[in-house]
């Protein structure tokens, strides 16, 4: 036996502790504690979380949202911490500000509503119930490239509907991966978000084992996992491409483990990273995939097809319409007519590159790389096609 609960390495599950982010929870803390303390006085606090790919921005957020509402449940606010992200719940704003009215007030949501009547309607209803809100709004950056539309002006005003009563919204969390998609804003979004983002590092090499060693207690069995194995994913974790990124390193301790227990090891060894290292990219994570919708996935894997028979890092929009027509008869699904904004889509989310319509490929990724990456790659798509 090797796993005790995979369940542990999930990318959708949250760990009480968070190794390393102690700092950063402090900070998001010494904004937005106070506002507990009166929150029909306090005033909206924005805040910009930045940091790379796998730094523990949303997992930090998650955490922190999750002790805040305790935090004022205890107190006797009825507050409630709302988590939006664009790659996931849509990247619209009407339907972003739908999801946002049906988790916190779906009572008054009204399909009928408008982006900004949705809004008003929100904070007068909190206003009339003595409701709050905390809000994190995750990927913003992925949303700014991704839509035309703005939302930062609207939420960051949102104390602007009713002046001289509550805001309701005591906090606004926007989370990305770096200031460039700043150059997008304007300047009153820009002034609003405020000059000083909390800063989430890469992860050292040390820290990815503190981090890997706390969450193994509960996934594996007590001997299945020595600290050699950890410090080697750790290694690779911690160095470039991957960059620290620890959701890879989660990947490669779940597939490592999987390998070991296929073979009926007593153990996962040094031999199962490699063999795991050595089909894997961190360029495309499970949670990438999981994040698809099912067009997003039909139509990577048609990429990813496309570009195993050209044999090639590239292929024209032309192969990939075709193939995709093939891998939508194979699994019986309708047509996809948007291919062109779904491969926009992908390319907006960094897991593809267009580099002109004649030459799309898959981001980061060596020639040498790329067929054992293909291939396992079409397997971890199609079961998650087969599982939706
Ligand atoms: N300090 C930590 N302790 C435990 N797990 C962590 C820690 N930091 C990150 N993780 C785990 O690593 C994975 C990636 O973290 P997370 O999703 O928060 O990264 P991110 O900074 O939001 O990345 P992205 O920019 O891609 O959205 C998650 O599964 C998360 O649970
Ligand atoms: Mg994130």
């Amino acid at each position: 036996m090797i796993f005790k609960d995979k369940e542990k390495l999930s990318p959708r599950y949250i760990p009480e502790n968070l190794p390393h982010r102690e700092d950063q929870i402090k900070t998001l803390k010494s904004f937005l504690w106070n506002s507990l303390q009166n929150p029909s006085k306090a005033l909206l606090q924005v805040l910009q979380i930045m940091g790379d790919v796998g730094s523990g921005k949303t997992v930090t957020t998650l955490r922190f949202g999750d002790e805040f509402q305790k935090e004022a449940i205890r107190r006797k606010i009825n507050l409630k911490h709302v988590y939006i992200n664009p790659k996931v719940h849509g990247s619209s704003r009407i339907i972003l500000y739908r999801y946002l009215v049906q988790e916190a007030a779906p009572e008054i949501f009204s399909a009928n509503l408008s982006a900004e009547e949705l809004l008003i309607e929100l904070i007068r209803h909190l206003q009339r119930t003595n409701r709050y809100l905390l809000i994190s709004f995750d990927e913003i950056d992925y949303f700014v490239k991704h839509s035309k539309e703005s939302v930062i002006y609207d939420l960051t005003r949102l104390n602007e509907i009713s002046p001289g009563r509550p805001t309701c919204v005591l906090g606004i969390i926007f989370t990305a991966r770096s200031t460039k998609f700043h150059e997008k804003l304007d300047r009153a979004e820009l002034s609003t978000l405020g000059a000083f983002p909390i800063r989430f590092d890469s992860y050292s090499s040390k820290e990815v084992f503190d981090i890997l060693e706390a969450r193994v207690g509960g996934a594996f069995q007590p001997r299945a996992i020595t600290n050699d194995v950890l410090e080697y994913i750790a290694d690779i974790t911690s160095s470039s491409p991957v960059n620290g990124d620890v959701r890879y390193a989660l990947d490669l301790l779940l597939y490592s483990g999987t390998l070991a227990s296929n073979e009926g090891a007593e153990a996962v060894n040094q031999e199962h990273v490699r063999k795991v290292v050595n089909a894997t990219h961190p360029s495309i994570t499970d949670e990438d995939i999981l994040n698809l919708s099912e067009k997003g996935r039909v139509v990577l894997l048609a990429i990813a097809r496309a570009l195993k028979r050209a044999k090639s890092s590239y292929v024209s929009l032309r192969e990939i319409r075709s193939t995709c027509g093939i891998v939508c008869e194979e699994y019986r699904l309708k047509k996809i007519d948007e291919i062109e904004e779904q491969v926009q889509d992908l390319a907006d989310r960094d897991i593809i590159d267009i580099k002109s319509l004649t030459s799309i490929g898959i981001s980061g990724v060596s020639t040498e790389a790329l067929e054992r990456f293909l291939d396992k790659l079409v397997d971890r798509i199609r079961i998650g096609i087969d599982k939706s």
